[in-house]
């Protein structure tokens, strides 16, 4: 029998330290909970590389393990090879996608998602907004985007594989 092979996302933001270590580690854990585990590969990495090999941020590290998540990648910048190998590349702001989108080719474009757009329940809300240079109520809507936005899209993925590939 043909191996499947494996659905891989790549979420990207800035610094590779706030959002997209945390949406990697929240939408791995949602694979996990659905025993999706072997049928998916998960990174995250940065349009800047400012910050590459750090943990993610001592309080987006705090504010994700209060809900149960431990965020353990390394940051990294985002290369074409990404851009190439991934299936999905999910951008958290217009910023990211931008970047994103000039380093694609124009078949790759179609793997370029706006993580933004798989916000369900938080009315008003239509990207990922940078908690930076925020307080810890900046954390803590940032992940509640995130878990929003994730659930949404592996829901998305299972339902449509076929949208791999395919713009969204
Ligand atoms: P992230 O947040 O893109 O969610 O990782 C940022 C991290 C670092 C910087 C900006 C945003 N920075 O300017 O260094």
């Amino acid at each position: 029998m043909e191996k499947a092979k494996k659905i891989s996302v790549l979420f990207v933001c800035l610094g590779n330290i706030c959002r997209s270590p945390a949406a990697q580690a929240v939408f791995q854990a949602l694979v996990d909970r659905q025993g999706l585990t072997s049928s998916f590969i998960v990174d995250s990495a940065g349009t800047y590389g400012g910050h590459a090999g750090q943990l993610a941020d001592p309080r987006m590290r705090r504010a994700a393990a209060a809900r149960g998540y431990r965020l353990t990648h390394h940051a990294r910048q985002v290369t074409r090879h990404d851009l190439h190998s991934f299936d999905l590349i999910a951008g958290m702001d217009s910023a990211n996608l931008r970047t994103l989108r000039a380093m694609a080719t124009r078949e790759q474009a179609g793997k370029i998602i706006d993580l933004g757009r798989f916000i369900a329940h938080h009315p008003g809300h239509t990207v990922v907004p940078d908690p930076y240079y925020g307080n810890e109520r900046d954390f803590e809507l940032a992940l509640d985007l995130i878990e929003d936005a994730c659930a949404q899209l592996l829901s998305t993925i299972v339902s449509s594989p076929n949208i791999i590939n395919k713009s969204l």
